[in-house]
Protein backbone atom coordinates (compact mmCIF):
# COMPACT_ATOMS: atom_id res chain seq x y z
CA UNK A 1 0.00 0.00 0.00
CA UNK A 2 1.20 3.69 -0.28
CA UNK A 3 1.55 4.67 3.19
CA UNK A 4 3.91 1.40 3.73
CA UNK A 5 7.67 2.73 4.89
CA UNK A 6 10.31 1.00 3.09
CA UNK A 7 12.71 2.86 4.28
CA UNK A 8 13.11 5.09 7.58
CA UNK A 9 16.16 5.74 10.13
CA UNK A 10 14.78 7.91 12.53
CA UNK A 11 15.00 5.76 15.58
CA UNK A 12 18.66 5.02 16.39
CA UNK A 13 17.65 2.48 19.23
CA UNK A 14 15.07 0.62 16.71
CA UNK A 15 16.82 0.63 13.61
CA UNK A 16 19.47 -1.93 16.02
CA UNK A 17 16.52 -3.38 17.55
CA UNK A 18 14.67 -4.20 14.26
CA UNK A 19 15.10 -6.74 11.50
CA UNK A 20 12.76 -4.79 9.49
CA UNK A 21 9.85 -2.32 9.13
CA UNK A 22 6.62 -3.81 10.01
CA UNK A 23 3.61 -1.91 8.30
CA UNK A 24 0.30 -2.34 8.74
CA UNK A 25 -2.24 -5.25 7.20
CA UNK A 26 -5.58 -5.59 5.50
CA UNK A 27 -8.17 -3.92 3.58
CA UNK A 28 -6.76 -0.03 2.14
CA UNK A 29 -10.71 0.70 2.96
CA UNK A 30 -11.17 -0.90 6.21
CA UNK A 31 -13.82 0.67 8.41
CA UNK A 32 -11.96 -0.44 11.57
CA UNK A 33 -7.90 0.04 12.13
CA UNK A 34 -6.60 -1.42 14.96
CA UNK A 35 -3.71 0.50 16.21
CA UNK A 36 -1.02 -1.36 18.44
CA UNK A 37 1.97 -0.49 20.28
CA UNK A 38 4.97 -1.38 18.53
CA UNK A 39 5.94 -4.92 16.80
CA UNK A 40 7.23 -7.47 19.32
CA UNK A 41 9.13 -10.66 18.21
CA UNK A 42 6.96 -12.62 16.30
CA UNK A 43 6.21 -9.68 14.34
CA UNK A 44 9.61 -8.11 13.77
CA UNK A 45 10.48 -11.89 12.32
CA UNK A 46 7.13 -12.06 10.57
CA UNK A 47 6.51 -8.24 9.03
CA UNK A 48 3.18 -8.50 10.32
CA UNK A 49 1.68 -6.98 13.11
CA UNK A 50 -0.20 -9.19 16.16
CA UNK A 51 0.86 -12.62 14.73
CA UNK A 52 2.39 -14.03 17.93
CA UNK A 53 0.47 -14.62 20.82
CA UNK A 54 -1.27 -10.95 21.26
CA UNK A 55 -2.14 -11.66 17.51
CA UNK A 56 -3.97 -15.22 18.92
CA UNK A 57 -6.19 -13.06 21.06
CA UNK A 58 -7.34 -10.94 18.95
CA UNK A 59 -8.35 -13.00 16.08
CA UNK A 60 -10.10 -15.28 18.33
CA UNK A 61 -11.65 -11.85 19.90
CA UNK A 62 -12.31 -10.43 16.04
CA UNK A 63 -14.44 -13.88 15.74
CA UNK A 64 -16.35 -13.90 18.85
CA UNK A 65 -17.50 -10.23 17.38
CA UNK A 66 -18.55 -11.41 14.44
CA UNK A 67 -15.31 -9.86 12.43
CA UNK A 68 -12.48 -11.57 10.43
CA UNK A 69 -8.72 -10.73 10.87
CA UNK A 70 -8.82 -9.84 7.41
CA UNK A 71 -11.42 -7.17 7.61
CA UNK A 72 -9.84 -5.12 9.37
CA UNK A 73 -6.41 -2.99 9.61
CA UNK A 74 -4.10 -3.52 11.83
CA UNK A 75 -1.30 -1.38 12.42
CA UNK A 76 0.96 -0.10 15.21
CA UNK A 77 2.21 3.22 17.15
CA UNK A 78 5.77 2.25 15.93
CA UNK A 79 6.91 0.37 13.24
CA UNK A 80 10.13 -1.17 14.43
CA UNK A 81 10.70 -3.78 17.50
CA UNK A 82 11.85 -1.50 20.58
CA UNK A 83 14.81 -3.79 22.15
CA UNK A 84 13.61 -6.03 24.92
CA UNK A 85 10.08 -5.35 23.83
CA UNK A 86 10.49 -2.03 25.88
CA UNK A 87 7.48 0.40 25.44
CA UNK A 88 8.46 2.98 22.79
CA UNK A 89 9.90 6.30 23.73
CA UNK A 90 7.86 9.80 23.21
CA UNK A 91 10.86 10.62 20.83
CA UNK A 92 9.67 6.85 18.93
CA UNK A 93 6.54 7.46 19.12
CA UNK A 94 6.55 11.21 17.79
CA UNK A 95 9.25 10.16 14.93
CA UNK A 96 6.78 7.14 13.56
CA UNK A 97 3.75 9.72 13.94
CA UNK A 98 3.87 11.41 10.68
CA UNK A 99 3.65 7.31 8.90
CA UNK A 100 0.70 6.66 10.97
CA UNK A 101 -1.44 10.15 10.07
CA UNK A 102 -0.35 9.11 6.39
CA UNK A 103 -1.87 5.22 7.00
CA UNK A 104 -5.20 7.12 8.62
CA UNK A 105 -5.95 9.74 5.96
CA UNK A 106 -5.25 6.78 3.38
CA UNK A 107 -7.59 4.25 5.19
CA UNK A 108 -10.27 6.69 6.15
CA UNK A 109 -11.60 4.51 8.61
CA UNK A 110 -15.11 4.48 10.81
CA UNK A 111 -13.71 3.53 14.13
CA UNK A 112 -9.75 3.11 15.43
CA UNK A 113 -9.58 0.60 17.97
CA UNK A 114 -6.24 1.96 20.36
CA UNK A 115 -5.48 -1.35 21.62
CA UNK A 116 -4.09 -0.59 24.92
CA UNK A 117 -2.30 2.51 27.35
CA UNK A 118 0.53 3.33 24.79
CA UNK A 119 -1.93 3.86 21.29
CA UNK A 120 -5.01 4.58 23.46
CA UNK A 121 -2.57 7.67 25.07
CA UNK A 122 -0.56 8.37 21.77
CA UNK A 123 -3.92 8.88 19.97
CA UNK A 124 -6.05 10.67 22.55
CA UNK A 125 -3.06 13.18 23.49
CA UNK A 126 -4.06 12.66 27.71
CA UNK A 127 -3.44 9.99 29.63
CA UNK A 128 -5.85 7.35 29.88
CA UNK A 129 -7.00 4.91 32.56
CA UNK A 130 -7.56 2.28 30.02
CA UNK A 131 -9.16 -0.49 31.67
CA UNK A 132 -12.12 1.91 33.21
CA UNK A 133 -12.28 3.71 29.49
CA UNK A 134 -12.43 0.19 27.64
CA UNK A 135 -15.14 0.40 25.78
CA UNK A 136 -15.85 4.30 25.12
CA UNK A 137 -15.62 5.82 21.87
CA UNK A 138 -13.78 9.17 22.20
CA UNK A 139 -13.47 12.01 19.41
CA UNK A 140 -9.63 13.00 18.60
CA UNK A 141 -7.99 15.66 16.67
CA UNK A 142 -5.90 13.44 14.03
CA UNK A 143 -5.99 15.63 11.35
CA UNK A 144 -9.61 15.57 11.13
CA UNK A 145 -11.89 14.43 13.63
CA UNK A 146 -11.52 10.61 14.23
CA UNK A 147 -12.98 8.21 16.84
CA UNK A 148 -11.11 6.39 18.84
CA UNK A 149 -12.53 3.88 20.73
CA UNK A 150 -10.22 2.57 24.08
CA UNK A 151 -9.47 -1.05 24.24
CA UNK A 152 -7.59 -3.18 26.68
CA UNK A 153 -4.33 -4.72 24.58
CA UNK A 154 -5.22 -7.90 23.97
CA UNK A 155 -1.86 -9.66 26.24
CA UNK A 156 -3.53 -7.98 28.90
CA UNK A 157 -5.98 -10.68 29.19
CA UNK A 158 -3.37 -13.04 29.05
CA UNK A 159 -2.09 -11.89 32.37
CA UNK A 160 -5.68 -11.48 34.05
CA UNK A 161 -8.48 -13.11 33.13
CA UNK A 162 -11.37 -10.42 34.25
CA UNK A 163 -10.18 -8.04 31.29
CA UNK A 164 -11.22 -10.51 28.46
CA UNK A 165 -14.67 -9.80 29.32
CA UNK A 166 -13.76 -5.97 29.03
CA UNK A 167 -11.94 -7.02 25.55
CA UNK A 168 -14.18 -8.86 23.96
CA UNK A 169 -17.33 -6.25 25.16
CA UNK A 170 -15.26 -3.45 23.52
CA UNK A 171 -14.43 -5.40 20.34
CA UNK A 172 -18.51 -6.03 19.90
CA UNK A 173 -19.01 -2.14 20.31
CA UNK A 174 -16.52 -1.86 17.32
CA UNK A 175 -18.18 -4.62 15.16
CA UNK A 176 -21.36 -2.25 15.41
CA UNK A 177 -19.30 0.64 13.70
CA UNK A 178 -18.03 -1.75 10.64
CA UNK A 179 -20.32 -2.61 8.24
CA UNK A 180 -23.32 0.40 9.25
CA UNK A 181 -20.82 3.24 9.20
CA UNK A 182 -21.49 3.75 12.42
CA UNK A 183 -24.30 5.65 12.07
CA UNK A 184 -26.48 4.05 14.66
CA UNK A 185 -23.92 4.91 17.52
CA UNK A 186 -23.25 8.60 16.02
CA UNK A 187 -24.54 10.04 18.96
CA UNK A 188 -21.65 8.80 21.36
CA UNK A 189 -19.41 10.69 18.87
N1 LIG B 1 1.55 -6.01 20.45
C1 LIG B 1 1.36 -4.85 19.78
O1 LIG B 1 1.04 -3.82 20.38
N2 LIG B 1 1.51 -4.86 18.48
C2 LIG B 1 1.81 -5.96 17.78
O2 LIG B 1 1.92 -5.89 16.56
C3 LIG B 1 1.98 -7.15 18.50
C4 LIG B 1 1.86 -7.15 19.83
Amino acid sequence: MDCDVTDCERCPALVDSRSRIVNGVGPADADLLFVGEGPGEHEDEHGEPFVGRSGDVLDEGLRSAGLARADVRLTNCVRCRPPDNRDPRASELGNCRGHLRTELAAVDPVLVVALGKVPAEHLLGREVPVTSAAGAVHEADLDTARRVLVCVHPAATLYDRSQAETFESALVTAADYAGDGGQSTFGDF
